[in-house]
């Protein structure tokens, strides 16, 4: 699987523009897309990344990692996700950098997502969903998912993100209409973030393989 994440990571290259500052999301496919920016560097301004993780692998390709206040609107965010529908809606969050991911891809007039095939999904529900959630809430927050959706949370037990909070990933959902659940589930006390990606889905994802196919 990695040789198709590598090659969605690659071609997402073809978006990148002398002089940007390139939004970076996080995990495994990403990584190849910092590699093969790296091979660029000389060409962009700069990145906003979504993760300690990614910033330090951009760090130390010498690709100089900005403040996202400072960089104002992006022009480019490309990422990864856990699972993407045929209307390019996402779940991200498995590797719980979904509160900075979002942020960025609110931020940019267009979001590249490279997956690998086994990524595509009829339907989003089967990857138990993340949620980030303020710690003394997770209690509540699981209370309430589970008698608004059916769905199990599970707490991410030892993991902390990178904004001092916890992670519940919700199993044993069907999300037929992810708007509406994306909606209902911020609304929610103690709810930092949702790893939803479908009131804000990608514009172009690409799919790895040989060729990658650019849906
Ligand atoms: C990070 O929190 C996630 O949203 C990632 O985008 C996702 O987990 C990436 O998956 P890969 O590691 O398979 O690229």
């Amino acid at each position: 699987m990695s040789e198709a994440k590598r090659l969605a990571g690659e071609k997402a290259i073809d978006y990148v523009e002398d002089g940007m500052i390139v939004g970076v999301g996080t995990g495994s496919t990403v990584a190849y897309f910092i590699d093969a920016l790296g091979r660029i560097r000389d060409r962009i301004a700069g990145a906003v990344s979504s993760s300690e993780q990614s910033t330090a692998r951009l760090r130390a390709l010498g690709i100089e990692v900005l403040d996202a206040n400072a960089a104002g609107p992006l022009k480019l965010y490309v990422d990864g996700a856990d699972e993407c529908d045929p209307h390019k809606r996402l779940i991200k969050g498995g590797g719980a950098a979904l509160t900075r991911e979002k942020i960025i891809a609110e931020a940019s007039e267009t979001f590249v997502c490279i997956v690998d095939p086994a990524k595509q999904v009829p339907v989003l529900g089967r990857f138990p969903l993340p949620v980030e959630v303020v710690p003394m809430a997770r209690s509540l927050v699981a209370r309430r998912i589970l008698a608004l959706t059916g769905g199990q949370p599970v707490w991410r037990d030892g993991v902390v993100t990178d904004n001092g909070n916890w992670i519940l990933d919700v199993h044993n959902l069907s999300i037929t209409d992810p708007v509406a659940m994306e909606t209902e589930l911020n609304q929610i006390p103690g709810v930092v973030s949702v790893g939803l990606f479908a009131r804000r889905p990608a514009d172009v994802v690409i799919v790895g393989g040989e060729p990658p196919r650019v849906l």
